[in-house]
């Protein structure tokens, strides 16, 4: 076990475990906007930096080692997570932050104290509505890709990547045409994971709204894509 201190309260951890699992254990919460625990790490948004042993990290790409002091709660790191949560909001439409949104860019923002302001805006890039159960909404993507790692390293099917440059990237299917003529199986996990609304699923109580819905463990058909056939 790895033992180390997160703001003075000690945690123990397994092998393998990083300073977000530790954070975790020590009951604090950040926000995490390009992680996912199905996912591999990506380490790109930078709203979970803390401070181990004095340097400023992003705890979700960061091992926890032996008798490590991780800082989460003064003020400069909280200044700089909600720098980063700030910037990251202010390329959406307003109404990615609006009151009613449960999506976890929102959360967060409400968290930092960011008010909906923040969001100005960028060019419209449009939506991509030709698949029947998966839609885009380009100008709600943050480019985190967690769609992209959930689509390709948890279900296989590597339709989705990230396309363009800049605060003009965004997710896009990897065959280049709309959504209807890409690999999608339609298995949701790209809906699941999606932080901010930015592609969601038609029907009832989904919308605009974060992808994450109440999970149920079940016993499925094929036992390996997230659609839940019993
Ligand atoms: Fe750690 Fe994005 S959640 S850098």
């Amino acid at each position: 076990m790895t033992r180390l201190h997160v703001d003075g309260v000690p945690v123990e951890l397994p092998p393998g475990a990083s300073l977000l699992d530790a954070v975790r254990a020590a009951g604090t919460h950040l926000p995490t906007l390009c992680h996912d625990d199905r996912l591999r790490p990506a380490g790109s948004c930078r709203t979970c930096l803390v401070r181990a042993d004095g340097r400023t990290v992003a705890a979700c790409v960061t091992p926890a080692t032996p008798d490590l002091a991780v800082e989460t709660a003064d003020a400069d790191l909280r200044s700089l997570r909600r720098d980063a949560v700030a910037l990251i909001a202010s390329a959406l439409p307003p109404h990615a932050l609006a009151a009613a949104t449960h999506s976890e860019l929102a959360e967060a923002c409400r968290e930092l104290e960011i008010d909906a302001d923040t969001a100005a805006g960028h060019p419209a890039r449009g939506r991509d509505d030709s698949h029947p159960y998966v839609h885009l909404d380009r100008d709600l993507c943050i480019a985190c890709g967690r769609c992209v790692r959930m689509c390709s390293d948890v279900q296989g099917t590597f339709a989705l990547t990230l396309t363009g440059r800049g605060a003009d990237t965004a997710v896009a299917p990897g065959t280049g045409g709309p959504w209807a003529t890409s690999d999608c199986v339609s298995c949701g996990g790209c809906v699941d994971t999606c932080p901010t609304g930015a592609i969601t699923q038609p029907g009832p109580g989904r919308g605009l709204t974060s992808g994450r819905a109440p999970a149920d463990r079940v016993r499925t058909t094929c036992g390996y894509c997230g659609v839940g056939c019993a």
